[in-house]
């Protein structure tokens, strides 16, 4: 089938350029002994600055060419996988992260299942998302439509209300065109 996402790797970094991301780095809270997963992580453009923080990044995305990008830096590891069935037991995870991708995937529920059965008790999950309330993302959800890339962007809301069926401990933070979701799970 086709998949944008492997048409854009080669280029990709370079239309969207990686850069330290300090406050999803203050929300994951890190630590040596943590493993990370990092789904819809493409070319590891963003977990690539956390592989020296924690014991082991996991990038799982359905494009293997934007996998291989991963392949090439220090201390990924790239498994080629959907986010609605993800090949890990349950509690695999101390945290899961997934930037700029839940509005690209295939089923939206089914994906919130799946990470929050992927996450150890005592684990978060931090999805990072375009905040679709603000004018300019609007018109980025517009250009996606066009180019026929089967997005569909939810509120911060929206996204949190996917895990509320599963817990009650989430949180939202906002600012400028980015909204973080923080969905904690207890011991
Ligand atoms: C906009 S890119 C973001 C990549 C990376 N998170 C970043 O911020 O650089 C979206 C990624 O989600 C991946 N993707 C789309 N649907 C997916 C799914 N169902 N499961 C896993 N990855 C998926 C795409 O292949 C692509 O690499």
């Amino acid at each position: 089938m086709f998949d944008h996402f492997n048409l854009l790797a080669p280029i990709y970094e370079t239309v969207i350029q990686p850069k330290y991301p300090e406050r999803l780095s203050e929300l994951l809270d890190l630590s040596p002994e943590l493993n990370l997963l990092d789904i819809g992580g493409g070319t590891g453009r963003i977990t690539q600055f956390f592989a020296d923080s924690v014991k082991q990044v996991v990038v799982a995305d359905t494009s293997l060419k934007m996998l291989q990008k991963t392949q090439d830096k220090r201390g990924l590891e790239a498994i080629n996988a959907g986010s609605e069935l993800l090949p890990f037991q349950n509690g695999s995870f101390d945290r899961i992260l997934m930037v700029d991708a839940l509005h690209h995937v295939y089923d939206q529920t089914i994906t919130a299942r799946e990470l929050w059965r992927a996450l150890k008790p005592g684990g978060k999950i931090i999805i990072e998302e375009p905040d679709i309330d603000k004018f300019s993302v609007k018109l980025i959800a517009l250009a996606e439509k066009i180019a026929l890339m089967r997005s569909h962007f939810l509120s911060a809301e929206q996204i949190q209300e996917l895990f509320v069926r599963l817990t009650g401990n989430t949180t939202i933070v906002k600012q400028d065109h980015y909204v973080w979701i923080i969905i904690k799970k207890d011991q």
